[in-house]
């Protein structure tokens, strides 16, 4: 058992292989008081000792509890609005006008073998019960909001998964304002907040930043988790490094609004971690017998450094969050044609583009925008699905059929979340789109959004996207999301309903996307939203890869999936090959890097064959041949990053296959200098008692001079990259 409760101590002691969380009710049984989150203790008996509540000048002293202390200085784990806590709460309900969560008391909790389900949410999961263990706790005030904390541990992975479920077991409704998903309570600010933000092609850049007395936060009100910021936030140490120090992640599995932050209080000094949907336009009524799950959140500790608790969370969502078919294959290289032919191309075109690319090695064509309605540009056609005959006269059967016919397989871009005011959906549904009644929506890449908080609207999308995929022989789908919320409203919901709407709108794509992936099993499911807007543990529950960016650049892309890996694992990151000058920054690489970059991830091009010259064509047929043969260990290995691309010239990280028999290493240097002075590259994850050999040569080096001296580079020129394959011997 991973959970335990002490009777003497009242103490909940849950514990992964490396870390514990500990918990404890108040004497008086009214609070659920955090007491620990770290490495792993043996005992956690004598915590309680080590926790002194003082009473902070200007803190209110609760009514509910013994009359000496506050809730401030309490560090709490159902944190609420109503009482004497005024930091950032978790939870805030509204009854007759009032705050109501004044002091929720424990009044019961339940271990339970195993994770129970979640209802209509992306989760992370287990294959038998004794993989975790599952600890609810529920708390209730005297107004009858009742809250469920659930936490999961897992046995064998250092993650602990928390969400929560908040009923009204009152005969009056009420309106929930706020339900975050997590929330810890630390006695200790000497942290750096650490966040993935960027932009649309510049997403997942990492920052760091001091901890200031007040609210710090990221989030989206988007109506999507978006480019700007990622719904993941650590605690680190100011001190801590990819290899070294604590850290604290926080990751929230969901695809919509969110918040995550600190509320570091400059009276008591407590520090207020928190992850959930974002309280900022949401509000949920709930008439008496009724409840709302939140999404879960993922929290990881690690006393070993960034990589380490990277490490956890790619194994976690890997093999537990990541499903079906493709959870555990190897994934095929691709070609994609947008950024050859972008809206102009026909059938010949795309033939023309698969027969080439199947001579260089491609496995999989995928045919992008603009193949349905009449869409020669982004102006129109969104939501109608059903062939462009003009381009593709024989239809989408007869397309896939000679692509499959050569000896590939076949792939289809949609766009299902979207009408264009220009489409025959839209003409014939003229309320299906995200509005305000009686006001004119605005536009955004000249599209809507469509209402899929509406049962009959997601009906509309899974029926003429799973009539595409029945008709056609199609084994992959990239479902992108080009535009984020505005004018957010619906025809169908009630008005006083109107601040569920965006949390309605993320449960009708889960819906959407759970009947497909479900109904095509072997389909592997590609996400975009403009490149990496929507990146997030919700999606990968539904589709195990993500376009990363639409940024192809070899040297963006350093930042980009250097970043992207502090949460996600590689399996998760299409990475393709484009052309020069590149068509987001206008830079010019070498082939050889841009190959090389894109090999950290579900490798493909984006490019077309037939403006590549012979030499280009045969340096593609080895990249493609070189990557087959490491992608089992890019895709199912261990990631350790070596050097930070936000820190230097170069960059380097390496892939460690399980049994530690193969290394990938690879090396990025972006400019050259005159004179370069040597740079030391340390290997990481490699056994120390083993010889590794250079793979097609006779140099033999030890694991444990690779880790600890490591191997020295001095580039003098721009744009050098290199990926070596060691082997043990
Ligand atoms: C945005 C995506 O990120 C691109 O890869 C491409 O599919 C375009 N949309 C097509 O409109």
């Amino acid at each position: 058992m991973s959970i335990i409760f002490n009777e003497k101590t009242q103490a909940f002691c849950l514990s992964t292989p490396n870390t514990t969380y500990a918990m404890a009710i108040t004497n008086d049984g009214s609070v659920l008081r955090h007491l620990y989150w770290g490495s792993k203790i043996r005992k956690i008996d004598s915590l309680n000792d080590f926790t002194q509540d003082v009473l902070s000048s200007f803190a209110a002293t609760d009514a509910a509890l013994d009359g000496e202390t506050s809730s401030e200085n309490l560090l709490h784990e159902c944190a609420c609005m109503g009482g004497c806590d005024m930091s950032t709460p978790a939870f805030n309900a509204i009854c007759d006008g009032f705050h109501m969560l004044v002091a929720p008391k424990v009044k019961s909790w339940e271990i339970i073998q195993g994770k129970p389900k979640l209802c209509d949410l992306p989760q992370t999961y287990i294959e038998n019960d004794d993989e975790a263990t599952t600890l609810e706790v529920t708390i209730e005030d005297e107004s009858g909001i009742r809250i469920i904390l659930s936490y999961t541990v897992y046995e064998n992975i250092d993650a602990i998964v928390r969400h929560a479920v908040i009923r009204n077991v009152s005969d009056r409704p009420f309106v929930l304002k706020s339900a975050l998903s997590a929330s810890v309570d630390f006695d200790d600010r000497d942290f750096e907040l650490l966040h993935l933000d960027g932009a649309w092609a510049r997403e997942r850049h990492i920052g760091r930043t001091p901890l200031m007395n007040g609210v710090q936060t990221v989030g989206s009100r988007r109506g999507a988790s978006g480019h700007l910021h990622n719904p993941f936030i650590a605690l680190v140490r100011p001190t801590t490094t990819e290899t070294s120090g604590e850290c604290y992640g926080f990751n929230l599995v969901y695809s919509g609004n969110f918040v995550a932050g600190c509320d570091l209080s400059s009276l008591t000094g407590r520090l207020r971690t928190f992850i959930g949907i974002n309280p900022d336009g949401f509000e949920w009524h709930l008439n008496p017998g009724e409840s709302f799950t939140t999404p879960e959140a993922v929290m990881v500790y690690s006393a070993k450094g960034l990589t380490d608790m990277s490490q956890t969370y790619h194994e976690l969502y890997r093999t537990r969050l990541c499903r079906g078919k493709w959870r555990d294959s190897v994934r095929p290289v691709l070609i994609n044609n947008w950024e050859a032919t972008y809206f102009n191309f026909n059938e010949d075109k795309i033939l023309d583009i698969a027969k080439q690319a199947k001579d260089l090695g491609v496995e999989l064509m995928v045919l992008d925008d603009g193949w349905f309605g009449k869409r020669d540009n982004d102006d129109c056609s969104l939501g109608d699905w059903f062939e462009h005959k003009d381009k593709l006269p024989n239809g989408i059967e007869a397309l896939a059929s000679k692509v499959v016919d050569m000896g590939l397989k076949f792939g289809l871009w949609f766009e299902p979340e979207m009408i264009s005011p220009d489409s025959e959906l839209h003409r014939a549904h003229p309320d299906w789109h995200i509005h305000i009644p009686g006001r004119t929506a605005s536009v955004s890449r000249k599209q809507w959004i469509l209402d899929l908080s509406r049962k009959e609207v997601q009906d509309y999308v899974i029926d003429a996207v799973a009539h595409i995929l029945k008709k056609a022989d199609i084994s992959y789908v990239k479902w992108d999301m080009n535009r984020n919320m505005s004018e957010i409203g619906s025809a169908a919901l009630a008005p006083e309903r109107m601040g569920e709407f965006c949390h309605r709108y993320i449960l009708g794509v889960y819906r959407i996307m759970d009947e497909l992936v479900t109904a095509f099993p072997d389909v592997l499911f590609e996400g975009c939203s403009g490149g990496g807007g929507r990146f997030d543990p919700g999606i990968l529950y539904y589709m195990p890869q993500y376009w990363t960016s639409d940024d192809s650049d070899a040297v963006e892309r350093l930042k980009i999936q250097y970043g992207t890996s502090i949460a996600y694992p590689t399996i998760t990151m299409g990475a393709h090959v484009s052309a020069v000058p590149n068509h987001q920054v206008h830079r010019t690489t070498p082939l050889k890097m841009r190959g090389d970059v894109a090999m950290m991830g579900q490798f493909g091009y984006e490019l077309a064959p037939a403006t590549l010259s012979d030499e280009e064509k045969a340096e593609v047929k080895e990249q493609i041949i070189f990557y087959k043969k490491i992608r089992e260990v890019v895709q199912f290995g261990k990631m350790y990053r070596l050097k930070s691309p936000f820190e230097g010239n170069i960059s380097a990280w390496d892939f460690v296959s399980e049994d530690k028999n193969t290394v990938v290493l690879c090396i990025y240097n972006v400019l050259g200098y005159a004179a370069p002075k040597a740079e030391w590259i340390r290997l990481c994850g490699l056994d120390p008692n083993a010889d590794y050999k250079v793979d097609g040569t006779d140099v033999v080096y030890g694991g444990d001079v690779l880790m600890n001296s490591g191997v020295k580079r001095r580039y003098d020129h721009d744009f050098v990259s290199e990926i070596i394959v060691l082997k043990k011997v």
